[in-house]
């Protein structure tokens, strides 16, 4: 029957959560065509998969590449939709000349601090007033136990208040933008225990952040519904907001390797579909706290799934299937709001 609905009749996700929060999906130069119709009729806020990292905006020193960042911010206006920037410093996809000095050798602190500083301020202020909250650090807090921070390069030569140094840069350039601290494994108890004492840490140093990033990579099983409240609660008690901000829901187990399946199993998608009514329910609950939840992608044509972590094998994690039509999950998620 839902495949028979015409689009026109299928509600509108960014309406039906309209008194929530905003719904939102990462873009990149070819889904804004391939998905374009689909982006603009449910969406109301997009973020670049790639196109606003440091190595996609600034891949030579004195270089920027603003183009393909332009047409998403310039999509995005057209169709009235916000834009959360992603991400201003992150251990991945920076280019090696940020932290090496001319001979090759490692760049000195203060170096690596001017570079960050006049790249937050370049980007930030070229989408001054466009994009109105920015993933200011992605990642920096460590899976392993013991260490409270990732290594990195950042951490390595800044030293650890390269965190606090990126919000102050971003706050100085653009004040009314909202400044998130952004992360995965961000329901671990043990992650997210020490993601709140960054978060505390850099509150009581009065350093400019204003929110979390929970990125919500999640499975049909893991993080367990309880696991995601109390994140939730966690972080909604350090007095923040918080945004979803890379939501998918893999169909796959983190141990499963199987790569046969070129469709989705029996029982799937309905599982799927449960899993997705209880994260909505639970988003609506506390949707005080919560201002945007943003999927990683749109529809199942297109996933950074496919293909990661196991090889050739497709994934279904969206609400949309591959030809754009709603997934039983559609239906979970529109019922969870109007429940
Ligand atoms: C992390 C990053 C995203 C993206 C995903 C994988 O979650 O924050 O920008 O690279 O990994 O697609």
């Amino acid at each position: 029957m839902t495949q028979r609905q015409a689009p026109e009749d299928i509600p509108k996700l960014r309406e039906v959560f309209e008194p929530y929060f905003r719904i939102g999906a990462a873009v990149n130069p070819s889904t804004l065509s391939t998905q374009r119709e689909l982006l603009a009729r449910h969406f109301n806020s997009v973020t670049a998969e790639n196109e606003m990292k440091f190595a996609s905006l600034h891949p030579e020193e004195g270089r920027y590449a603003f183009e393909e960042a332009d047409r998403i911010v310039d999509f995005a206006a057209a169709h009235g939709m916000a834009v959360r920037g992603h991400t201003l410093v992150w251990h991945n996809q920076t280019p090696p000349w940020v932290f090496q000095n001319p001979t090759g050798g490692a760049a000195n602190r203060e170096t690596l601090l001017a570079r960050m500083k006049s790249h937050i301020e370049t980007v930030v202020s070229r989408y001054k007033g466009l994009i109105y909250a920015w993933d200011v650090v992605n990642e920096a807090v460590s899976d392993d136990g013991g260490e409270l921070l990732r290594p990195s390069k950042w951490l390595d030569i800044a030293g650890e208040d390269f965190i606090a140094k990126a919000f102050e840069y971003a706050h100085a350039t653009d004040p009314q933008a909202l400044l998130f601290y952004n992360d995965y494994n961000e329901s671990v108890p043990e992650k997210r225990e020490k993601i709140c004492e960054l978060v505390r840490s850099l509150k009581e140093r009065e350093v400019p952040i204003h929110g979390v990033g929970l990125q919500a990579h999640w499975n049909l099983v893991h993080p367990s519904l309880d696991d995601i409240r109390q994140a939730i609660e966690r972080y909604a008690s350090l007095g923040v907001k918080l945004h979803i901000t890379e939501l998918d829901v893999s169909v796959f187990l983190h141990e499963d390797r199987r790569t046969d399946q070129k469709e989705p199993e029996a029982g799937m998608l309905e599982r799927q579909a449960e899993r997705y009514g209880q994260i909505f329910r639970l988003f609506k609950e506390y949707g005080e706290h919560i201002e945007s939840v943003t999927f990683w992608g749109a529809a199942d044509d297109y996933t950074w799934l496919d293909n990661f972590p196991v090889r050739g094998r497709k994934n279904w994690p969206f609400l949309f299937d591959a030809g754009h039509r709603p997934k039983p999950s559609f239906h979970e998620v529109v019922e969870a709001a109007r429940s």
